[in-house]
C-alpha cells in the first residue's frame, strides 16, 4: 500500500513539475514554430505513456498485494495483450519520430533567396563571413588558414576579396529574411546554437554543414556553443542582433572586407612591432583570449594587463617574478606550478619556440597603465 502511494506521489509531482517549472523554452524568435510543436507532441506522448504505465503499476501493486495463502498464476503467452502492446508502442514511436523527420527535411533545405552566413567555429570563438558585392563566397583552403586568416580565404580568388569578415563575437541579421547558415570548424566539434531561433547544428571538423531559419523578432539574442569543446567552451558565446534590413545594411557596410583586411595587414608592421602583432594574432588564433583579458578583467586565467613584472604566488606559497623565463616555462607546462587563486585548467598548447616568443612579447606589451 505504501509503495502504491509513493508511486502515485511521483506521478503527481512529475505532472506538477512539468506545469509549474520555470525551465522551459525562451519565446520563439524565428519561423520554427514546428520545432516547438514537435517538442509538444513528444512531451504529450511520453507523458501519456508515463502516466498510463505508472497507473497500471500502482493498480497491480495494490490489487495483487501479498495475502496469506494466495498464489501467483504464471501466464507466459497472451497474444491479445501482446498485439495490443505492439500496436500502441508502434503508434507511440511513429508519433515521436515522424514530426521530427518532416521538420528536419525542411530545416536542411533553405529557400533559394536565403542570405548566406558562414559561421566558423574555433577554440574558443566564432567568426562570421558574408558574401560581398559579388554575392559569392570566395574559395578557401586549409593551406591558407593562419592566425590572421581563420577562414583560410584564398587571396588569389577574386570572389574572396569582397567577402565581408565579421570580427568580434557579434553578428547582425536582417529581420524577416531567410538565413542560410554554413558551418565549418577549424579544430574540434562545436555546435552553433541560438536558443530563441531553435536553430542549432553540430559543426564537424572537415565537414560543411548547413541549416536555415528566418528571424521574426528584432532583438539581441545569445549565441552559444553547445558541444563541450575544451576548457574555453563556456566562453564560446556571442550575440546575434536582429534588426530591420536598412540597419543591417548600414552595419554590414562598416565591416571589413577580405581586401581591406589584407591591405591593413600589409600596412600594419611598419607602425608596430611585428613580433607583438604576431603574438596578438596568436592569442586570438590559439584561443588564449577566451581566458585571458588585456583590459584587467579576470575571465578564467589572470589578465595580461600589467602581468609582466608582477610577482605571482604559486599554490605551494612560493613566489616568483613574472619575466620572460617565467612566462615561457608556464606556457610550455602550465600544470607544473599552478598559480594561487586560479583553477589549474590551462591546456598545453602546441607552439613553436618562435610562437612562444611572440606570445611573450605580446603579454609584455600590455602595461598596467
Ligand atoms: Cu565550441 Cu564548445
Amino acid at each position: 500500500m505504501a509503495v502504491a502511494l509513493v508511486l502515485l506521489l511521483i506521478v503527481v509531482a512529475s505532472l506538477l513539475f512539468h506545469w509549474l517549472t520555470p525551465w522551459w523554452l525562451p519565446p520563439l524568435a524565428s519561423n520554427w514554430q514546428r520545432m516547438d510543436d514537435t517538442l509538444t507532441v513528444t512531451v504529450l506522448i511520453t507523458g501519456a505513456f508515463f502516466v498510463a504505465i505508472m497507473l497500471f503499476l500502482i493498480y497491480t501493486v495494490w490489487r495483487y498485494r501479498h495475502r496469506q495463502g494466495q498464489r501467483a498464476a504464471y501466464e507466459p503467452e497472451n497474444p491479445r495483450v501482446e498485439r495490443w502492446l505492439i500496436g500502441a508502442t508502434t503508434l507511440g514511436i511513429v508519433g515521436l519520430l515522424a514530426p521530427g523527420l518532416a521538420v528536419y527535411a525542411d530545416y536542411v533545405h533553405p529557400p533559394h533567396d536565403a542570405l548566406v552566413l558562414e559561421v566558423l567555429g574555433q577554440q574558443w570563438q566564432w567568426h562570421y563571413r558574408f558574401a560581398g558585392a559579388s554575392e559569392k563566397l570566395g574559395g578557401t583552403d586549409v593551406r591558407f588558414v593562419a592566425p590572421d586568416n581563420p577562414f583560410g580565404l584564398d587571396a588569389a580568388d577574386p570572389a574572396a576579396l569582397d567577402n565581408i569578415l565579421v570580427t568580434g563575437n557579434e553578428v547582425h541579421l536582417p529581420i524577416g529574411r531567410p538565413i542560410k547558415v554554413l558551418l565549418r570548424s577549424n579544430d574540434v566539434l562545436h555546435d552553433f546554437f541560438v536558443p530563441p531561433f531553435r536553430a542549432r547544428m553540430n559543426i564537424v571538423p572537415g565537414q560543411l554543414s548547413s541549416f536555415w531559419f528566418t528571424p521574426t523578432t528584432a532583438g539581441r539574442f545569445e549565441a552559444m556553443c553547445a558541444q563541450l569543446c575544451g576548457v574555453g567552451h563556456p566562453n564560446m558565446r556571442g550575440f546575434v542582433v536582429v534588426e530591420p534590413e536598412a540597419d543591417f545594411r548600414a552595419w554590414l557596410a562598416k565591416q571589413p572586407t577580405f581586401a581591406t583586411a589584407l591591405a591593413a595587414r600589409a600596412a600594419a608592421p611598419k607602425s608596430a612591432d611585428p613580433l607583438v602583432a604576431r603574438g596578438g594574432a596568436l592569442a586570438q588564433a590559439k584561443g588564449c583570449v577566451a581566458c585571458h583579458s588585456i583590459d584587467g578583467r579576470t575571465i578564467v586565467g589572470p589578465t595580461w594587463k600589467g602581468l609582466f613584472g608582477k610577482t605571482e604566488t604559486f599554490t605551494d606559497g612560493s613566489t616568483a617574478k613574472v619575466d620572460d623565463e617565467f612566462l615561457k616555462r608556464f606556457i610550455r607546462d602550465p600544470a607544473a606550478r599552478p598559480i594561487k587563486g586560479f583553477a589549474p585548467v590551462m591546456p598545453k598548447v602546441e607552439l613553436s619556440d618562435a610562437e612562444v616568443d611572440a606570445l611573450v612579447a605580446y603579454i609584455k606589451a600590455q602595461p598596467a597603465n
